[in-house]
Formats: structure tokens, C-alpha cells, sequence
């Protein structure tokens, strides 16, 4: 395999999103539509990457230059069409031989095999290979035209299409592959004269037939080249994702209640023998592993959790969640780096932030580790077997011995020994008869309001 690059378009204005962040960077199942698209460049193995944005997009090119290297960013300015974008990207290619997909920055469910098939076409001699799918309403998408082979002949812009090709059904999604060289040569032959008054990517199929070269197309569902000009496509995009992979996901034996009602994220990790109840959401950055059971209505982001874990409901997971086999997290339960060994447990109404716990420690209802002073955050460490009482702070910096109790209802301020039990709390004082002679009192007063 030759050395591989991506050229992803996304300098366009994305003014239907009506919104202050620019559109590439709305996220789909909890990752920027444009980081799809990266992400799907170095699956497919493009040693480089370079995105084509707009001066006005400033938060693009942060984006881009973050993520990958300023040298990644190329400026389209101004925007002349998707022909002269991919040339905008080219001078960055200079002295690059490979073969080069043109992607585009707001269509992230493409999966790398289609891409692959297009590149395989370019290994089997094609000069350019398209993406294509059969549209349910080819509207405004580039018809497909193909001669008798099957072989590609020509891609027509809707708006010039004659009603024949506007019959056509087969779709263009955008997604190109061609050599460096290729592209660059037809590129730069491509004009500005159609009805937009624009330089077309899509012209370069014309140009290579009338040289004689062979043009190919690969067909995909529809599905896959989901396009987001608009909230409601993002909630399209969202929706065919969730579905695709609770499928997935079921179908790897992960039992799900009542999948369209579980949000899952693009890197969601869940093994096989793990039910998901109803109502749960995912962050990114969490794996579960098998025979864990997650109950409803939680909320998880960035955290491991382990084998044969009882999570929720109503559980709070939170990044750095670290949870060892048979940990049990219960209702209204929140975690933020917080290690939990073996067999720990933390059942009801706590906060446990920047936090070890041994194993098989048991952190009482209520529990709070109070980790932050308004300036910086401090670890709490709560040994094996320890037991804390309920209704306890334990205030950051401290340490909780092995297997040692904390008397419910303590505010905890200095370490405590290992099977120590430390209570810091007033005593309870009893006055033996106090309620009897207070009822008396109070009854006595009521009795002689009421006779006036
Ligand atoms: C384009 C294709 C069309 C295809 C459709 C699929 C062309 C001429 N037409 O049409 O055949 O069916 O996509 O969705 O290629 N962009 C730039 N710079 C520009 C213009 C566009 O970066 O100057 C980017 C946009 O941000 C977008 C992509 O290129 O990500 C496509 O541009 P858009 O204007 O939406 O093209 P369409 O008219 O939809
Ligand atoms: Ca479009």
C-alpha cells in the first residue's frame, strides 16, 4: 500500500446549524463531526491529514491545529466551490506521490470500508473512484452518471442536470479518491462555468473520461453519507448511530432493555453478559466489562469499570472513575477520580471525589470526601475493609487505616489508624424526664390562652 492522505472540506458557512459554534464542530454520539472524519482519515491509514477551513472560522482551525499540528489547517478564502477547496489543500500535499480521499467535515457516519474500496479502484487502475449511494430523493445531490460497464462517466450537479439525469437515482456523497498528481492535473482544468458559478470537484470525472481515463464508484447506503446541514440532521446523524450500534452492541451480547432509550458515545466499550437498564447515558472514555449490570437512569462519562460491578440507579459516574470487579455504586451516588478496589462499596447519597478506596470498604449513606479547599483538590484514601459511617465528612487530605470504623455523622480532619475507630461528634446529652416536664409546661400555657 502507497503512502495515503485525506483532504476534509469544511470551509462552508454552515449558516442553516443557526449557531455560534461553527458546524463541524457539533458533536455526533460525543465527538465533533469533524474529529469523525479525522478519525476515519487514519483508520483508513492517511499519514496526512489536512483540513480546508475558513478564515472565519477560527475555532476550526484551533481545532484542527490541537488535534493534529498547525501545519494541518488549509485556509480557504474565499470559498469558490469544492474544487477549489481540495486545490486550496494541495500546495500542502506538495512532493506528496500517494493517493489522496476528499472527505467532508459534516458527514461523519462514513465507515472506512467504503473508503477502502475506493482506494482499492485507484490500486485496480481508475483514475478517480467516487462514493455513491442510491437516493430515496436525489433533490439537490450530484447524479451518478454510468455508462453501460458500470464504470463511472460523469457527475452532474443538480442544478444542471437535464430531467433524464435529475431521474437518475444514484447519488454522489462528495467522498472522491484520486492520486495526488490526478487531482492536482484535473483540478487545475476545472472552471467556474455552470449556473453557481463555481469551481466543482465533482467536474474532475468528466475531465479524466475525456482523457480516456476509467473513472469507478463504490456504493454505500444512504445511511452512511448522512449529510448535517441542520439540527434536525444532527438529530438524524444522532439517531442512526444510536441505532446502529445499540444493534451492534446486542448483537455482541450486551443486553440492553430498552435500547432507544440508552445514549451511547462513540468509543462506548461494553462487554458481553452486561445488561444496561433502561435510561442511561454515556460520556466518552467508558468500558464495562462482563457480567456488570448498570441500572437506570444513570449517568456515566470517562470511567473503567470492572467485572461483575451493580452500578445505580441513579448512579453518577464521572471521568476517573476506576471501579475493580464487584464494586457496588448505588443511588445517588457520585464519583470523580475515584478508585474503587475490589468488592468497595458506596450504596446511597454520596460524593467521592479524587478518592481511593480498599477493598471491600464499605462508605456509608451520605458520605461525603471533601476534596476541595476553593484552591486546589485533595485525595482521600480509605483503607481495606474500612467502614465509614454514615453521614461523614471526610476532609481532604486524610487517610482512613485498614480495616478502621468512622463513627456516623463525623467530620473527619486527621488521618485515622488502621483498625483505630475515630468519632468526632458531640456526645449526646439526656435529661432523664425533660420531655414530660416540657409537654406539661407547654399544655399548662395552651390551657390558659384558650380560657380568655
Ligand atoms: C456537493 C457535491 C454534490 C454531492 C453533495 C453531497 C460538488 C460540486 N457537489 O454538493 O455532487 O451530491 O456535495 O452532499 O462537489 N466546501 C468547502 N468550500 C467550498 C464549498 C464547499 O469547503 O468552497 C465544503 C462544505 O463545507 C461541505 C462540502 O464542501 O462540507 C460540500 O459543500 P456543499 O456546498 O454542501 O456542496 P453541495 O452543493 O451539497
Ligand atoms: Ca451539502
Amino acid at each position: 500500500m502507497g503512502e495515503r492522505a485525506a483532504i476534509i472540506l469544511a470551509a462552508g458557512q454552515g449558516t442553516r446549524m443557526k449557531s455560534a459554534r461553527p458546524k463541524v464542530l457539533h458533536p455526533v454520539a460525543g465527538r465533533p463531526m469533524l474529529d469523525w472524519s479525522i478519525a476515519l482519515a487514519e483508520t483508513v491509514g492517511c499519514s496526512r491529514i489536512l483540513v480546508v477551513t475558513s478564515p472565519n472560522a477560527p475555532a476550526v482551525s484551533d481545532h484542527v491545529a490541537a488535534r493534529l499540528g498547525p501545519g494541518n489547517v488549509a485556509i480557504q478564502d474565499p470559498p469558490l466551490g469544492t474544487g477549489h477547496a481540495v486545490r486550496c489543500a494541495l500546495p500542502a500535499l506538495a512532493g506528496f506521490e500517494g493517493d489522496v480521499v476528499v472527505l467532508y467535515g459534516d458527514t461523519p457516519l462514513i465507515p472506512a470500508d467504503a473508503v477502502e474500496r475506493l482506494f482499492q479502484a485507484l490500486a485496480e487502475g481508475h483514475a478517480l473512484g467516487v462514493l455513491g449511494f442510491d437516493a430515496i430523493e436525489p433533490g439537490g445531490y450530484g447524479r451518478l452518471v454510468t455508462g453501460p460497464e458500470g464504470g463511472l462517466e460523469a457527475i452532474v450537479e443538480a442544478r444542471e442536470a437535464s430531467p433524464e439525469e435529475q431521474a437518475l437515482t444514484l447519488c454522489n456523497s462528495g467522498v472522491m479518491a484520486g492520486s495526488a498528481s490526478t487531482l492536482s492535473t484535473l483540478l487545475s482544468r476545472v472552471t467556474n462555468a455552470n449556473t453557481k458559478g463555481e469551481y466543482y470537484l465533482t467536474d474532475a470525472v468528466g475531465l479524466a473520461r475525456a482523457d480516456g481515463q476509467a473513472c469507478a464508484v463504490a456504493i454505500c447506503s444512504e445511511a452512511d453519507v448522512l449529510g448535517v446541514n441542520s439540527r434536525v440532521e444532527l438529530a438524524a446523524a444522532e439517531a442512526a448511530f444510536q441505532t446502529a450500534r445499540r444493534q451492534v452492541l446486542m448483537q455482541n451480547g450486551v443486553t440492553l432493555q430498552a435500547p432507544e432509550t440508552v445514549m451511547l458515545c462513540h468509543d462506548t466499550e461494553i462487554a458481553a453478559d452486561v445488561t444496561i437498564e433502561p435510561h442511561v447515558v454515556f460520556g466518552p472514555g467508558v468500558t464495562i466489562q462482563s457480567g456488570t449490570v448498570i441500572r437506570a437512569f444513570s449517568h456515566i462519562e470517562g470511567a473503567r469499570i470492572g467485572p461483575d460491578c451493580d452500578i445505580g440507579p441513579y448512579a453518577r459516574l464521572r471521568p476517573g472513575a476506576e471501579l475493580e470487579a464487584r464494586v457496588k455504586i448505588g443511588n445517588f451516588v457520585e464519583l470523580k477520580k475515584t478508585h474503587m478496589a475490589e468488592g468497595a462499596k458506596a450504596n446511597h447519597l454520596s460524593y467521592l471525589g479524587d478518592g481511593r478506596v480498599g477493598p471491600a470498604a464499605n462508605i456509608g449513606a451520605g458520605t461525603i470526601f471533601c476534596n476541595y479547599d476553593g484552591y486546589a483538590k485533595h485525595v482521600t484514601e480509605v483503607g481495606a475493609g474500612a467502614f465509614i459511617g454514615s453521614n461523614s465528612a471526610l476532609v481532604a487530605p486524610v487517610r482512613i487505616g485498614d480495616g478502621a470504623y468512622v463513627g456516623s455523622g463525623s467530620v473527619i480532619t486527621r488521618d485515622v489508624a488502621d483498625n483505630a475507630l475515630a468519632v468526632a461528634r458531640a456526645r449526646p446529652v439526656e435529661r432523664a424526664g425533660w420531655a414530660t416536664a416540657f409537654r406539661a409546661r407547654m399544655s399548662a400555657l395552651l390551657a390558659g390562652k384558650g380560657k380568655q
